[in-house]
């Protein structure tokens, strides 16, 4: 068996036709294929590892160059996707020993976080990850937004397709990227895929200044206005997409919307009917995963106070004994000392991304914590929820 890193052209004829069996229906028609061919352009950026025996693809996993925002600090990080074996050569370790050397690999190539939507999660816990909030999808009727329409704010808000409004839209996101916490983007290979897309995009202004924007289309007359993610840099920017949504009462009977975990659409006005959801299940609705791929490269994220040398176990990437404190609201990390805390790779990160409490890292098994060490790795973590979305 021998494992080797693949060009883009390589793919159609390699890991194509084991994610074509994994992950679609089964056989594929025909033109799929070519439908594939045409999107390979966008993963010309990617790094695909595959296993081969006798010139046949076992197995394979990539990973897209993405950045994303932890705790204040934006970081090259591992979009891990694609990862698949052929079903004759499952339970082999093909994976495992593939997974392993494309998160060796993109740490050389400088990646401090990897993240990824797992099919099973403890699959990839194996691996170090551990599980950050779903997006919530928030279910409305334009009726429950109608006292915005009588208000006056102080913005526009514009709707053209997302071809036309991409380079705006592109633009919010990575505004976002520098300001919120746990927010991620693909590189321009991969997002010039959405630019492609049918739908609209409502974009929020005040001044020239975009501070809002939305992915959608309209289902029907009298149907759903299905919207992506709302995105908005302040209360203001939200409030101007929503009263844009509100002017669609008699037009659409429901609008829906995805969001970070943190926010809360009952508060958007007074007679809200909304259903605020996120269903989790295996193997297509899963949570997103992360984990931290190199501990120094964290130095300088906006952390709490105090300090705390733990030893991270079980672990080739981030394994071994870290002083960690904080200077300033900044966390300082250097190598080595006499850890009075143990934690596993999914255990720090979970700490290192704010999405468990370290109580909750003990009872979860992800770590040995006594009372002063969940103090200190509390005041230094303290919990802060990441928002990482998905484009739908
Ligand atoms: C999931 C999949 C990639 C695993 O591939 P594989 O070649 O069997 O994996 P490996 O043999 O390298 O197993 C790696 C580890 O995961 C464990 N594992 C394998 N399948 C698992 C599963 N379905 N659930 C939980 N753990 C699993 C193995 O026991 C092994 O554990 P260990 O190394 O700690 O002992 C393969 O079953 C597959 O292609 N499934 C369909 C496509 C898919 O779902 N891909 C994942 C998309 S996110």
């Amino acid at each position: 068996m021998e494992i080797r890193q693949i060009s883009v052209d390589e793919r159609l004829t390699t890991t194509f036709p084991l994610q074509a069996y994994a992950f679609s229906p089964s056989p594929l028609p025909e033109e799929e294929v070519e439908r594939y061919r045409k999107r390979l352009r966008y993963f010309e950026t990617t790094t695909c590892l595959i296993a081969e025996e006798a010139g046949e693809t076992l197995a394979a996993a990539a990973s897209l160059p993405m950045r994303q925002n932890v705790r204040g600090l934006v970081h090259d990080m591992a979009g891990i996707a694609g990862v698949v074996s052929h079903p004759s050569a499952r339970r082999r370790g093909l994976v495992r020993e593939l997974l392993t050397r494309l998160l060796r690999q993109t740490r050389e190539q400088g990646c401090t976080v990897s993240a990824l939507y797992p099919f099973r999660p403890s699959f990839y816990a194996r691996f170090g990850y551990v599980g950050i909030p779903h997006s919530r999808k928030a279910r409305f009727t334009p009726e429950s937004l109608s006292e915005l329409l009588r208000r006056d704010l102080p913005g526009s808000v514009e709707r053209v397709p997302i071809r036309e409004g991409f380079p705006a839209y592109d633009g919010l996101q990575h505004r976002l990227l520098a300001e919120r916490h746990g927010f991620a983007v693909f590189d321009e290979t991969r997002a010039a895929e959405f630019r492609e897309d049918r739908l609209w995009v409502a974009l929020a202004r005040v001044g020239d200044e975009v501070v809002g924007g939305v992915r959608y289309r309209i289902d029907d007359h009298g149907g759903d206005l299905l919207g992506s993610n709302l995105f908005s840099t302040s209360p203001l920017g939200r409030a101007l997409l929503l009263q844009f949504f509100a002017r669609h009462v008699d037009q659409v009977s429901t609008i829906e919307v995805f969001l970070g975990a943190d926010e809360f659409p009952e508060l958007w006005g007074t007679d809200m009917t909304v259903t605020t959801s996120a269903t989790v299940d295996s193997p297509n609705h899963n949570a997103p995963m992360v984990r931290v791929l190199d501990v120094p490269g964290l130095a300088g994220s906006l952390v709490g106070s105090g300090g705390i040398t733990v030893e991270v176990v079980g672990d080739e990437l981030i394994g071994g004994v870290w002083e960690l404190g904080a200077d300033d609201g900044q966390l300082t990390v250097k190598p080595g000392g006499t850890p009075s805390a143990t934690l596993t790779a999914g255990g720090f990160s979970a700490l290192a991304y704010g999405a468990l409490d370290p109580a909750e890292v003990v009872t979860r098994g992800l770590g040995e914590l006594d009372a002063d060490a969940m103090g200190r790795l509390g005041a230094l973590f303290p919990r802060r929820m990441p928002y990482l979305f998905a484009e739908f």
